[in-house]
């Protein structure tokens, strides 16, 4: 099947690499142009998550052209709801209308209990998980309802925003309130034939949780320890026999729920998790 979001514009947070290209290129693949912004920077001062750069947004943006779909990028951090409304406000301008909303950016971190978290990592994750999420939805919402066509927002959660995992307990915290702030939007925007889900991505393979630092969380055991050790953790908390999924994995589920095959489906917690909600 193709040209599933066919003629449609998609705005996408987080877009330089990871979850956020695979989402500019499936959507791209399927007929959409494409918004995509990224703050292009290190966010969180010594994570061992590697931080996207303007060159790979551009490389993004090269990958959209190839399918002979247009993009427009901009470098915009999601704490910034001006920087989000005029990037989004131009990027409607350049390409006529907005559809979809999908905010996936998003920072990661581990380690400590929540009882020890600093109120720094508390308020830095609280600020971009959660805030960000809504000033994104906030800054593009306006198109969604002036075109008059309805819309699809997918707001990008965790399997850590459906159930707990210690060491993580701000992440944790802010992706079950990204279940509040879809849930919310969902009932507000109903009216207007805009639906809002939300997507619950198991351990996905980006940089999120391949880089030496997650390897050593989770093999403290080892000295050089790689995604190879890593993986038999991983795989414990799935039903299926895999220690991770794709990105294209969730950006198929991003597809799905943005496209019309689910015209009537809203206030959904979608997770793609191979089974790590069963346990
Ligand atoms: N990778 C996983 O295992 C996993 C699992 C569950 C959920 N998630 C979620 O999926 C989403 C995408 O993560 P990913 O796996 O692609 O990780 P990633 O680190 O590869 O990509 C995250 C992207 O978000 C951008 N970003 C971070 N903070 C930003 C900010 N303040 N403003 C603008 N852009 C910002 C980064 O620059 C980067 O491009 C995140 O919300 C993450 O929490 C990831």
């Amino acid at each position: 099947m193709t040209g599933r979001v066919e003629g449609k514009v998609a705005f996408i947070t987080g877009a330089a690499h990871g979850q956020g290209r695979s989402h500019a290129v499936r959507l791209a693949q399927e007929g959409a142009d494409i918004i995509a912004i990224d703050a292009c920077k290190r966010v969180v001062k010594d994570s061992p998550i590697p931080p996207a750069t303007p060159e790979e947004l551009a490389e993004t943006a090269d990958m959209v052209k190839s399918l002979n779909r247009r993009i427009f990028t901009a470098e915009v951090d999601v704490r910034d709801f001006d920087g989000l409304k005029a990037a989004v406000d131009a990027g409607v301008e350049e390409l006529g209308g907005l559809d979809i909303i999908v905010a996936n950016a998003g920072i990661g971190n581990g380690g400590d209990t929540l009882d020890q978290c600093s109120e720094h990592d508390w308020q830095e994750m609280i600020d971009v998980n959660l805030s960000g999420v809504w000033k994104t939805v906030k800054a593009g919402v306006p198109h969604l309802i002036s075109g008059g066509k309805g819309g699809s927002i997918i707001l990008t959660s965790s399997v850590g925003g459906l159930k707990a995992y210690p060491h993580c307990g701000n992440y944790v915290a802010a992706k079950h309130g990204v279940v509040g702030i879809m849930r919310s939007f969902a009932v507000e925007l109903g009216q207007h034939s805009i639906r809002v889900n939300s997507v619950h991505p198991t351990h996905v393979s980006t940089g999120m949780i391949m880089n030496e630092g997650t390897w050593k969380m989770f093999r403290p055991d080892l000295e050089n320890p790689g995604p190879d050790d890593m993986a038999p953790i991983c795989q414990l908390f799935h039903t299926l026999p895999i220690p991770w999924v794709d990105a294209v994995d969730i950006s198929n589920a991003v597809l799905f729920l943005a496209s019309e095959e689910a015209r009537y489906i809203t206030g959904v917690t979608l997770p793609v998790d191979a089974g790590s909600c069963l346990k």
